[in-house]
């Protein structure tokens, strides 16, 4: 349920920072990346030797640390890429820190620069809790959208039965799958996402293209995957990595992108077309590169090129995803298509969903290419529109899959 999420456990110094350890051991065991963070005082608890070996990464302790020299920076570029921080334990100390924005330990700086989501069990003595100055910190942060778990009554270290006990592991764990676990609801489904830009070739170098990066496609495919789905991804002209556990299939043109459609759909309950299809390609592909005084001709032989232009003669493709719903078996299936618009967006977007025959289209425009934040407003076959803010696409990509399971 944490798989692919980065998580940073910040641990200053109490008692419970030995059940952190059973904290960060079955975040691992979910799936999550973790980064432990530490105060000085934390380490006269746990070593961080036994962080380390339960989360597989370095520990962070000092943020000038030889140990850290891979990750530049490290109080941001570790904080940009988490999805959750959890505090545990809390000390009265880290949440007065944290509450005024003093960052002079690596537990405030990291929290301080980070946007994600942030959880604080807090531990400590019934009074440092119940002191006034400790509420108005709790106070503030709550405030400020930080979660709290805990504390919890029972048995403190100093001997009272009172309230300041951090909350068991498992009371973190739930939370923190509340904030940020995955749900499961696409188990058992099987997706088929095709992403990126297809290019026609001209001649053996040149080929007419578009600007799809394939990010959108290719986060749908990963958050599908997360949510349980099988998925089937077909790829044209991308620069990114494969997802973790997706064997893209590649091609190349529009023509390649059917035939891998048509080889895949027939197994799929949902199919995405996310990529840039190529409209149309070129009526000749050159075998030979084009020189600028000769060209192939439709008949194979050479034609000398004198006058200062060239005309290339296009002819259109297959719409793929008209064919696919057009094809017998296709009332089982979910298809959702996107809608690339530069001019009147809905009406147009609105216009592809009726003629292609789709469930649902998301529509976009042009400034959503080669970015990794989207801002699209997804549209039902019952005409439902619903605007979405600019996101990440990894979020928006969830919220297509929750719009999709709507239907
Ligand atoms: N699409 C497709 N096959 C094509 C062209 C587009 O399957 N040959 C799919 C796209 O993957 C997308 C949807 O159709 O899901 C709409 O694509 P878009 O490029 O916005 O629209 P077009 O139908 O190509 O029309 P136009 O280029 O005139 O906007």
């Amino acid at each position: 349920m944490l798989k692919n999420k980065t998580i940073i456990v910040g641990v200053s110094g109490g008692i419970a920072a030995y059940k952190t350890c059973e904290v960060v051991s079955r975040l691992k065991d979910l799936g999550a990346n973790v980064y432990v963070v530490m105060t000085k005082s934390a380490q006269e608890f746990v070593s961080p030797l036994t962080f380390r070996t339960l989360s597989g990464n370095p520990v962070i302790t000092y943020l000038f640390s030889k140990e850290l020299k891979n990750i530049p920076v490290p109080h941001i570029s570790l904080s940009q890429k988490a999805d959750l921080i959890i505090i545990a334990p809390a000390t009265a100390n880290i949440i007065g820190k944290v509450a005024r924005g003093i960052a002079d330990d690596p537990i405030s700086t990291i929290t301080m620069s980070a946007k994600c989501k942030k959880l604080i069990a807090p531990a400590m003595n019934c009074e440092m809790w119940r002191n006034p100055v400790v509420s108005e910190n709790t106070v503030k942060l709550k405030k400020l959208g930080f979660v709290f778990v805990g504390p919890e009554v029972g048995k403190l270290a100093c001997g009272d039965h009172d309230i300041g006990r951090m909350s068991e592991p498992n009371q973190i764990i739930e939370k923190a799958i509340e904030l940020i676990g995955v749900k499961q609801d696409l188990k058992r489904e099987k997706i088929l996402v095709t992403a990126g830009g297809t290019r026609e070739a001209i001649d053996p170098v040149r080929f007419i293209s578009n600007r799809s990066s394939g990010k959108m496609g290719y986060a749908v495919a990963e958050a599908a995957r997360d949510r349980g789905a099988e998925v089937t991804l077909i790829s044209a002209n991308v620069a990114l990595p494969s997802p973790l556990d997706i064997k893209p299939i590649k091609v190349e043109s529009a023509d390649e992108m059917l035939t891998a459609v048509l080889g895949n759909y027939s197994e799929a309950d949902i199919i995405i077309m996310a990529a840039a299809v190529g409209d149309y390609k070129s009526e000749i592909r050159n075998s030979k590169f084009i020189l600028r005084s000769s060209a192939a001709t439709e008949n194979g032989s050479e034609t000398k090129l004198k006058s200062k232009t060239l005309n290339l003669k296009l002819i259109k493709n297959h719409d793929i995803i008209k064919t696919i719903s057009q094809q017998k078996g296709r009332a089982k299936k979910i298809l959702v298509g996107f809608a690339l618009e530069t001019d009147n967006l809905l009406t147009n977007a609105k216009k592809k969903l009726k003629e292609k025959d789709l469930d649902m289209i998301v529509a976009n425009d042009e400034t959503t290419f080669d970015s990794d934040s989207a801002k699209v407003t997804i549209i039902s076959k019952n005409g439902k529109a619903k605007k979405l803010p600019k996101l990440r696409k990894s979020e928006t990509a969830n919220r297509i899959l929750d719009a999709l399971l709507r239907l």
